[in-house]
């Protein structure tokens, strides 16, 4: 048997510390006080105690690829796809896994223990899939990794597309994909987001759509996903990823989808560190933000979750694993700046996120796993303030990761 306990954890919504104790990586009790004996005890000091953070949308097979072969320098989307196109064809199957698994390291030294990841599964030999449906399995005793068969190319663009996704889902991918914006026309497009819906019913798979990534107006797929998960009952399964053509819809359209999203329960992944670079590249001025509309979206009472798409890869050249980063980044681009907005941003990289993975047993609630980050801070404000990193991360009941925050000392004046 091995035991944990914390101590003077700051809990989020609770006025008291409390002590939070674990059984063979499962939290059997939290209270003002916990005596039982344990292996390892950490006093969290009265600091930050929060459930982890969870990665809703990453590109595991293309991370740490920047440079390969050539760095992006449109920085576009398009010329990022372009640039993968040319390196998918040299991937090896310990290629993706050596770099992905050292993404999740990094990731999960930040507090981050739940990821979806997508994988291209247009690259005809499947290579990235097997390498990622391996690690999840490598993994699963400190991370947990979901897998989304994504057809980065379309589903129709080429005629083999179509049959490797649905031979993605059946090896066991956790969600379907889709990229309608990038089909060659509109109809391809609506007919992507069908199949995608039926590959998920058939195969019992969740849905998170790669949707309206442009900045193009007329670019109308959310409301195909809507239509969809209003006609199937099945919205809290369906996530719609990126949507930054919201952010360039006129008023009266976006009145009129937000009454229909108001029927359904889909979640909406935002990813603002990628699309504040990669967006409005042909806007002169005034040039726009290519971000959905996370804070009307969140006032609209839609689950809104953001994250980092990518870790120095052809679309994106920074990035150091942080989903502290990506809420402080959300706080920024949204203008979310009240109190009150700047915790549902900490919320968009927690509960939020584990929401829109559909984590049942996520969150600091007795019987669920042991789970959870110690911050050196006491709020959730201060945490984003600083841009903190966790002293303690526990997966399981286990500590993973210890961090000392940064030291700086004035010494003059
Ligand atoms: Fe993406």
């Amino acid at each position: 048997m091995s035991t944990l306990l914390v101590k003077n954890a700051r809990l989020r919504h609770h006025a008291e510390v409390m002590d939070v104790y674990s059984v063979d990586g499962e939290i059997v009790e939290i209270a003002p006080r916990v005596d039982a004996p344990a292996d390892e005890v950490i006093d969290a000091g009265g600091h930050l105690v929060s459930p982890p953070f969870v990665e809703p949308h990453i590109h595991l097979d293309s991370v740490l690829a920047a440079g390969q072969p050539r760095y992006n320098e449109s920085g576009t989307l398009f010329e990022g796809i372009q640039i993968w196109g040319e390196r998918k064809g040299s991937l090896t199957y310990e290629d993706v896994q050596t770099r992905a698994l050292e993404a999740l390291k990094l990731m999960a030294t930040h507090g981050v223990l739940y990821v979806r990841t997508h994988v291209d599964v247009t690259e005809p030999r499947l290579i990235a899939l097997d390498a990622l449906l391996d690690l999840r399995e490598r993994v699963k005793d400190w991370m947990t990794l979901q897998v989304v068969a994504f057809p980065q190319d379309g589903f129709y663009s080429r005629p083999e597309n179509d049959g490797l996704v649905e031979t993605a889902v059946k090896r066991g991918c956790d969600a379907v994909g889709g990229i309608p914006h990038y089909e060659l026309t509109r109809e391809d497009g609506v007919r992507s987001v069908q199949r995608a819906f039926d590959l998920a019913d058939q195969y019992g798979a969740l849905i998170d759509i790669h949707c309206d990534e442009v900045d193009d107006d007329q670019s109308r797929f959310l409301e195909v996903i809507v239509a969809e998960a209003i006609k199937r009952g099945n919205g809290p399964r369906v996530s719609a990823s990126h949507t930054t053509a919201f952010g360039s819809y006129n008023d009266s359209y976006a009145y009129k989808l937000m009454g229909f999203l108001r029927r359904t329960s889909i979640n909406f992944i935002a990813n603002p560190l990628i699309n504040i670079t990669l967006q409005g590249r042909t806007d002169t001025y005034p040039k726009r933000r290519g971000l959905t509309r996370i804070k009307e979206l969140w006032q609209n009472g839609q689950n809104v979750s953001v994250g980092q798409d990518c870790i120095h890869d052809p679309w994106y050249i920074f990035g150091t694993g942080s989903l502290i980063g990506v809420a402080y980044m959300t706080v920024h681009v949204s203008q979310m700046t009240g109190l009150k907005e700047i915790d549902a941003c900490y919320d968009m990289v927690t509960g939020n996120s584990g929401h829109a993975l559909q984590i049942a047993d996520y969150g600091l609630k007795v019987g669920n796993p042991a789970n959870l980050v110690v911050l050196p801070v006491i709020n959730t404000f201060e945490a984003l303030r600083h841009q903190v990193t966790p002293t303690h991360v526990i997966s399981r009941g286990r500590v993973i990761a210890r961090n000392t925050p940064g030291v700086r000392s004035f010494t003059g004046g």
